[in-house]
């Protein structure tokens, strides 16, 4: 397994660029199941979870390649409507796969997630969902076994808004017979991308970006080219390396208008920001300032960067609180953060942050992505040494993070940890 070896304590300076969207990808990838033939997507960020997306559209039956940015996707041999555990459980976002091989294939067979490494996640709205449409659901060893002789429009209400469950839905209903209301929709960024590329496959949508979505389904879709948003959590990620480093930096091809909550809080903690249509850039003269955030739902302060957040807080001039109330026990970073010194303290679903003057090097090591990338961000502030342990978390939303941070400076190399994967 491989580990990320840091010295910490130098400014990040100079440009990058920000990747594609991870979680727009993902279900734009599985959305070509949806009508049999070849897409082009481009801007896809060569991730492990696209990785593991691929091998998932493969074991259906898709052929796809994947060079530089661009996956060619040909779905038009797509025949066994199936999603094995092995892959599920490594990657939630394979239940993605429910709604489009309902769609097309009228059945499938797809492994219950289960749990995750930090707490209970349900998928209960993507099966209340697909019922709604009329399609019938058991639950088979561990699997969801789904048939749906004929998907029927309705309106349906999600008790909490969910971007999986309104994506899942919205495959399915764009080709169910009628009109389906989605209310109480997830309007993040991503399900808008989705949207986006449903209707460029012939999809009728209305409303993506508010909370009530409108679906009037047709009888065919037809394959499109697409190009992928660029990745906000990746975009904020860097904006906290920036700061949390006391650094210069600009970011490239990345989508200041998906980020305004990161960037109001950011500019709260200190940072000098100036944005152009495709570029941000961030300066830091003034210190880090102590700042509290609450995650919500789009347009709110996103839990993706909750983690992230409470590494730049725990060097902050003063105490601040953090709280997730998207997931509620999302917070493996924290004792590993205090081992570099950090003074935070976990009461349920806040964490209370006594900003220090500085963090100290040390092994440190998380088990979920955006966690790991807070240790990487504490990592880059601290003095002296840290190894990041497991940062295959890292690589599956992150790409090849350490090059875009050597390219901004920092002093950080992947080497073999000698760990072996139990
Ligand atoms: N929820 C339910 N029932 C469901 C589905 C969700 O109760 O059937 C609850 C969840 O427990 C949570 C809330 O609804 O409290 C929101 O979860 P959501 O369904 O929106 O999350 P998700 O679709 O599983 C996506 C991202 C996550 C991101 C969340 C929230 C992808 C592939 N994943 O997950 O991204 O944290 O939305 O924005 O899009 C990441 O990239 O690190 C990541 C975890």
């Amino acid at each position: 397994m491989d580990k990320f070896v840091i010295y910490g304590g130098k400014p990040l300076k100079g440009e990058i660029e920000i990747s594609g969207s991870k979680n727009a990808a993902l279900p734009i990838m599985v959305a070509t199941l949806l009508s049999p033939g070849k897409y082009i997507i481009n801007n896809v960020p060569r991730l492990r979870d696209v990785r593991t997306m691929a091998h998932l559209l493969r074991i259906i039956g898709a052929k796809i390649e994947f060079e530089n940015h661009t996956l060619v996707i040909d779905t038009t041999q797509a025949d066994f409507p199936e999603a094995p555990y092995e892959l599920v459980k490594t990657m939630r976002a394979s239940i993605y796969v429910l709604g489009p091989l309902l769609a097309r294939f009228k059945q499938a067979r797809v492994s219950l997630p289960g749990g995750c490494a930090w707490g209970p996640r349900p998928v209960d709205l993507h099966i209340k969902g697909m019922q709604s449409l009329g399609a019938r659901l058991d639950l088979d060893g561990g699997y969801i076994v789904a048939r749906g002789t004929k998907l029927t429009g309705t309106h349906i209400y999600f008790d909490v808004s969910s971007v999986g469950a309104t994506g899942n839905v919205m495959m399915a209903a764009v080709l169910a017979d009628g009109t389906t209301t989605l209310e109480n929709a997830a309007t993040e960024p991503e399900i808008i991308d989705l949207g986006n590329f449903l209707i460029s496959m012939g999809a009728r949508i209305e409303g993506l970006g508010s909370k009530i979505i409108q679906i009037e389904g047709v009888p065919g879709l037809h394959p499109s080219d697409y190009t992928v948003i660029p990745d906000r959590i990746e975009t904020g990620t860097f904006l906290v390396g920036g700061l949390i480093s006391a650094g210069n930096i600009n970011l490239k091809k990345c989508q200041p208008r998906h980020v305004m909550k990161i960037l109001e809080k950011m500019k709260e903690a200190g940072a000098t920001i100036s944005v152009s249509e495709n570029e941000i850039h961030l300066s830091s003269e003034k210190g880090i300032q102590p700042v509290n955030v609450t995650t919500d739902v789009y347009p709110g302060f996103p839990t993706d960067m909750q983690a992230q957040w409470i590494a730049l807080m725990s060097i902050a001039r003063g105490s601040s609180v953090v709280t997730d109330n998207i997931f509620q026990d999302r917070f493996t970073h924290v004792p590993e953060l205090n081992r570099l010194g950090a003074q935070i303290v976990q009461k349920n679903n806040s964490v209370f942050i006594t900003g220090v003057k500085k963090l100290n090097g040390a092994p440190v090591m998380s088990t979920d992505l955006r966690a790991s990338a807070s240790l990487v961000l504490a990592a880059l502030a601290a003095q002296g040494k840290s190894d990041v342990l497991r940062v295959y978390h890292i690589d599956r939303g992150y790409e090849t993070i350490e090059i875009k941070l050597q390219k901004l400076g920092a002093d950080i190399v992947r080497e073999d940890s000698g760990e072996v994967t139990s």
